[in-house]
């Protein structure tokens, strides 16, 4: 065993806390940059999606490329939730509702909404901005948006997609058969969220308006 002297153990000594110093630092730095990591992901927006349709008593909400109904108490509901938001849809919805419009002008097809339409076909529409896939929305999004809702607003494939999505889907339920050719997937929406409110309206009997939250 080699003989250490008084000068080499203060040396030894010394190297050992300069050590201990060093693995002090690197982990109170560590512990900070996770601190920083999580609160930089606590503060992203998280952006909020759901999902707004209206049904028959067949889950079905279209037939030949329009909506079989006229319920203006229906327009309401749909005006009421999704006015200031954000509204995306497929681009037979978007003709749907660009055809019936009477200011050919506006800068949207949905007054005090932003209009965004998925096509693969089309470049440009007056009204709304073009995109191919629902995520992209993203990009076009400031940070004045971040306490917008995107409503996902239809058709079918867009329904389908954006189930996975969103948190709350609002349900205007019809108590007839309309014959429709398009369906809302409904047996999806009842595995995976509940009911959480139903109102009606005296005016109106044979709608049911209804708010479904994702199960935890
Ligand atoms: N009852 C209701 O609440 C309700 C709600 C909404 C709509 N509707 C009705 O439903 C009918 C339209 O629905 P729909 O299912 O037939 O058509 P749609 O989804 O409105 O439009 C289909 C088109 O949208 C584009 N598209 C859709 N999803 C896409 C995706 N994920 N990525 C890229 N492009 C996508 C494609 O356009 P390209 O071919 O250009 O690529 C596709 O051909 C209309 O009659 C409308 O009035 C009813």
């Amino acid at each position: 065993m080699p003989q250490v002297n008084e000068e080499q153990l203060q040396e030894i000594l010394r190297l050992l806390a300069q050590q201990q110093q060093h693995q002090h630092v690197e982990r109170v730095q560590t512990a900070r940059r996770a601190a920083e990591r999580q609160q930089a992901i606590d503060e992203t927006p998280q952006r909020k999606y759901a999902i707004i349709v209206a049904v028959d008593d067949q889950g079905g909400f279209s037939k030949d490329e329009k909506i079989p109904w006229d319920f203006p108490q229906d327009l309401k509901w749909f005006k009421d939730r999704t006015e200031g938001h954000i509204c995306v849809m497929g681009r037979k919805t978007y003709e749907n509702i660009n055809s019936r419009l009477d200011d050919k002008m506006a800068t949207s097809v949905l007054p005090n909404r932003r209009c965004f339409v998925l096509s693969n076909t089309v470049q440009e529409y007056p009204n709304a901005t073009i995109i191919k896939g629902i995520l992209e929305i993203e990009n076009h999004l400031a940070d004045e948006d971040a306490d917008k809702t995107i409503f996902i607003i239809g058709g079918e494939r867009l329904y389908k997609e954006g189930l996975s999505l969103v948190d709350t889907v609002y349900v205007t339920a019809l108590n007839s058969d309309y014959q429709c050719d398009k369906f809302f997937p409904v047996v999806y929406l009842m595995e995976h969220f509940y009911t959480q409110k139903i109102y009606r309206r005296d005016d109106s009997p044979e709608l049911r308006f209804t708010v479904w939250k994702r199960k935890r």
